[in-house]
């Protein structure tokens, strides 16, 4: 059979990335086209090197911008970044850019859309502002609603907190060294879990997905290896690099100054908090009856946060925080 030929958004980034990476092992099965909004930044460069047929185009070009892009594709990964815009509006507009190309595009024969759930219905009407969830549940809905013959051939894929944030984001995910002491702070519980995965896992469960076709069309499969509270995750830290460790639980009023002090608006800051709450009071949505359990896919093994902090270098990562931290300080007070 001939190679499949897979278009990946977001080919330079985390997700689509890994996608990328595990594809690329099997050039018998599948050609790969990525895109970029820039060819010329290294990461796009370094994929063309590989082999990937890297296209410039920029999701908000819309649908006839996308459907030259999707081109003789068999299958799709479709992803918006919802944080490059901080906008519900422009990220529904454009998942549904995607759908709509990808319903116009005859050879595809499977769709995967990375999404997140309703956050709405995940917290029964309580928590209304979680903008980054709600866009991406929108579009799966507009798929069922709207492209009823592309939802018979859709997968979505329900990503979780990545362990990785800690290395793209070690200051709001990594503990504070105060004294010798290393503080980690979040408005929930000791004990709220949360679903989180290593991202670089991704093209694993997408594979399978891929090599099982209709097995996982109309549903959504809940991508996570472990459902850990940050404060279990923080002692497995401290244990792992023999350092004193603390959990403080702050208040949701805190927590979101401190990302509004971090330069998010408070939009986004509220955005964020929410999300985080919605574990607090309603547990691990993600392990709810109707979403399949990544771990339950046959042939999947996911990393644990044990083997990731063996791997990645968190103390660097640390250390590198707080001089940062230091610098700014040294910086305001000159
Ligand atoms: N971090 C988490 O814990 C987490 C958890 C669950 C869900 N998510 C969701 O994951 C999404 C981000 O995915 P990621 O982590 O893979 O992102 P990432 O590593 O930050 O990379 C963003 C990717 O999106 C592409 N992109 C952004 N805007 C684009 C546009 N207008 N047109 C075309 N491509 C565009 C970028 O391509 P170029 O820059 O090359 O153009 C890049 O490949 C967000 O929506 C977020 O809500 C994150």
């Amino acid at each position: 059979m001939a190679p499949q030929l897979v278009v990946v958004i977001g080919a330079t980034g985390a997700q689509g990335g890994s996608i990328v990476a595990e594809l690329l092992k099997s050039p018998e099965k599948y050609k790969i086209r990525g895109l970029t909004r820039d060819l010329s930044k290294p990461a796009a460069k370094a994929l063309a090197a590989q082999g990937v047929d890297m296209q410039q185009a920029s999701l908000s070009g819309g649908r006839d911008t996308l459907i030259k892009v999707f081109a003789g594709a068999n299958i799709i990964f479709g992803m918006t970044d919802f944080w490059s815009s901080g906008s519900g509006a422009v990220e529904v507009a454009q998942g549904i850019a995607i759908a709509d190309a990808s319903a116009a595009t005859p050879t595809l024969s499977h769709f995967i859309w990375s999404a997140l759930p309703d956050p709405v219905k995940m917290s029964q009407g309580k928590y209304l502002n979680v903008h980054h969830w709600k866009s991406k549940s929108d579009v799966m809905e507009y798929i069922k609603s709207r492209q009823p013959s592309l939802w018979k051939k859709t997968t979505t894929i329900l990503f979780p907190n990545y362990f990785e944030n800690c290395l793209t984001i070690p200051e709001k995910y990594l503990p504070n060294n105060i004294s010798g002491v290393y503080i980690l702070r979040f408005p929930h519980s000791p004990d709220t879990p949360m679903p989180n995965v290593s991202i670089s896992d991704t093209g694993k469960v997408i594979r399978t997905v891929v090599e099982n076709g209709k097995k996982y069309f109309e549903s959504s499969i809940a991508f996570y290896s472990q459902s850990l509270s940050e404060s279990e995750k923080l002692t497995a830290l401290g244990n792992a690099l023999n350092i004193p460790t603390q959990y403080q639980q702050i208040t949701s009023e805190e927590f979101q100054q401190e990302l509004i002090e971090s330069g998010m608006t408070s939009e986004l800051a509220l955005d964020f908090t929410e999300q985080l709450l919605i574990f607090e009071d309603f547990g691990n949505v993600y392990a709810q009856h109707g979403f399949i359990q990544a771990n339950d896919i046959p042939g999947v093994s996911l990393k644990t946060w044990r083997e990731f902090i063996q791997e990645a270098d968190l103390m660097a990562a640390m250390q590198k925080v707080s001089t940062e931290r230091s610098g700014a300080i040294l910086h305001s007070s000159a």
